[in-house]
């Protein structure tokens, strides 16, 4: 069931999405988009070094999961232009802004789709990347991301560290430390491996248990 906090008034999707299970029951604020495209964010979470531990493979299907304005999904689509990338969000209101952005239209290999639209993708993805999401999905959206990766396809997960002090992003108490990511996603049928956290970011790696 909804929490009853996870709605804007004006903001209705029809989606079914519920928030249940997720540590921040609210939606993404789009009017706190140009948060997304701040060029400091890439200081402290390199999208080279994002997209080596993603690690698709070649002529492969990407899913960013939660692309927001899709300020990761559009350079890795211009890198790699042997991927199909799939911009995912749940919010048209920030497809709309993705889409505006020159560079994204420039792009051939880069798709971006609402979550029902990426349905023929199920069980097709073979690597999805999870950026600063994690903290935001609900236990349906989780099901929801872990269908659309192939049998041995791997989740990238990088999210705000509960674990730091940090001068930036959510409130602590609205995200996850790593040993409670790790069990997060764990409960979902995966296995999950730490690699080395960013200085306000842990980074998980998911695989089919
Ligand atoms: C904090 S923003 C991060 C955007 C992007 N990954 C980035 O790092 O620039 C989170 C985005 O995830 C989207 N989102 C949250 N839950 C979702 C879900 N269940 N399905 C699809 N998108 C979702 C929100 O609409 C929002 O655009």
């Amino acid at each position: 069931m909804d929490s009853g906090h996870g709605h804007h008034g004006h903001h209705h999707h029809g989606q079914g999405h519920e928030r249940h299970g997720a540590k921040q029951p609210e939606r993404f604020d789009p009017a706190r988009a140009a948060l997304l495209d701040d060029p400091g964010r890439l200081e402290y979470m390199p999208p080279a070094r994002l997209f080596e531990l993603l690690d698709a493979p070649r002529g492969g299907v990407v899913v960013d999961f939660g692309t927001g304005t899709g300020a990761f999904a559009i350079p890795l689509a211009k890198e790699r232009p042997d991927l199909t990338v799939l911009a995912l969000d749940e919010q048209p209101e920030m497809l709309k802004m993705l889409r505006a952005k020159p560079a994204a239209a420039a792009l051939s290999n880069l798709k971006p789709v609402l979550n029902e639209e990426a349905r023929p993708y199920a069980g097709k993805a073979d690597r999805i990347l999870a950026i600063n999401v994690l903290h935001e999905l609900g236990d349906e959206a989780m099901k929801e991301m872990v269908g659309l990766m192939k049998p041995d396809g791997a989740i990238l997960f990088v999210d705000w560290n509960s674990d730091v002090e940090r001068p930036v992003g959510p409130p602590r108490e609205h995200t996850y430390g790593i040993a409670e990511a790790v069990r997060r996603v764990e409960s979902f049928g995966l296995r999950a491996e730490t690699l080395a956290p960013l200085p306000y970011h842990y980074v998980i790696r998911a695989r089919r248990a």
